[in-house]
């Protein structure tokens, strides 16, 4: 495992590397053909050698070149992911072009890190809106699937050819944040996180595998600044009232009122600019979201008083057994 990232943007020998981390990934799990999606595409013909398409840096890629199985496992252990060994090692600058409003505290880091991450961001509909949405601040995808990352990576890139100076804020990082963010990322150092409509993972003996977790929760709290916001979207009823109920009862963590969504434009984005969004909304199904604010820190000394640990942690975290839950 190496030292540090290099998955950035700019950095030509990524699409290679890439290429074939999709290729493993996807051997790995299923032991299928490594194409099969791209084979399926192709009228069903298991045999017919699919296509392999390259799609030049600068040119806006095609999704259609991009699908790939829907989910994969973010709990399974391998050597695919590169990450660095401490934040301090991570060079954010190779992902964000040097923006032309920088601010005060970003002028004092040497290598100025994400502000806002969105946490699966598939094919980066909202990645690349909160970059214009938010120009002065640095915005991240993370993106487990390698291929799916590969079509953020080249749309950020054309987008920044066509609109030069627009894009330069926002990058794509192909990660796993359920095992890695706190190799990448300082405590308090991140002023939004969205998770938009994350995979349900609908079977009870799947819950460990969901990206809102006590465990998680904690994670997001320590990266968030005091008063961060953590934005969650599905259209998932079930989905939502379990964001509700592990974010309700997290002690580092309060609501936002229905009025403080409405004045605030990110909620207006995350409603409209996803891929999955959009995709509810050509399907006419209904989306479910909440907004929590990390709390401050004199509310973290008040709550601690109150806190009850023993009612705190459920089955399924941290690996717990399943064996007599049901699925
Ligand atoms: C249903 S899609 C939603 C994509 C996007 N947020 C949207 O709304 O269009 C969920 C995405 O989360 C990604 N994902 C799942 N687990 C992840 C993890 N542990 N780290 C990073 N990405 C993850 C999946 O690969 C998938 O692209």
């Amino acid at each position: 495992m190496s030292d540090i990232t290099d998955n950035t943007p700019e950095n030509p020998l990524n699409k290679k590397q890439r290429i074939s981390e999709t290729e493993s990934v996807e051997d790995t799990s299923k032991q299928q053909h490594p194409d099969q999606d791209a084979a399926s595409d192709l009228h069903h013909h298991p045999r017919r050698q699919p296509h392999i398409h390259h799609t030049e840096e600068g040119m806006m890629p095609q999704k259609r070149f991009y699908r790939c199985r829907a989910h994969c496992n973010p709990l399974s252990h391998n050597d695919i992911f590169e990450y660095p060994t401490h934040p301090n090692l991570m060079n954010w600058s190779d992902h964000f072009p040097i923006l032309k409003h920088e601010d005060h505290n970003h002028q004092q880091q040497n290598s100025p890190s994400p502000d806002v991450l969105d946490i699966g961001c598939g094919f980066g509909g909202l990645t690349v809106a909160l970059a214009t949405l938010l120009p002065t601040k640095r915005i991240l995808g993370i993106e487990i699937r390698p291929k799916v990352a590969e079509f953020v990576r080249l749309r950020i890139l054309a987008c920044r050819k066509d609109n030069p100076g627009l894009y330069d804020n926002c990058s794509v990082l192909r990660n796993n944040t359920m095992k890695y963010m706190p190799n990448f990322f300082h405590k308090a150092s991140l002023e939004k996180i969205f998770i938009c409509f994350p995979d349900p993972h609908f079977k009870r003996k799947n819950f460990p595998r969901r990206i809102v977790s006590e465990r998680l929760l904690s994670e997001y709290a320590y990266f968030l600044k005091p008063t961060g916001l953590l934005y969650l979207i599905t259209d998932v009823k079930d989905l939502h009232e379990w964001h509700l109920e592990k974010c309700r009862s997290h002690p580092m963590f309060h609501e936002l009122t229905q009025k403080e969504l409405d004045a605030d434009p990110c909620v207006q984005v995350m409603y409209s600019e996803t891929e999955e969004g959009k995709k509810v909304e050509r399907s006419k199904g209904n989306k479910y979201y909440a907004v929590f604010q990390r709390i401050s820190n004199e509310d973290m000394q008040k709550k601690s008083e109150t806190f009850q640990p023993d009612t705190f942690w459920h089955m399924g975290e941290f690996g717990v057994s399943m064996t007599s839950a049901s699925e």
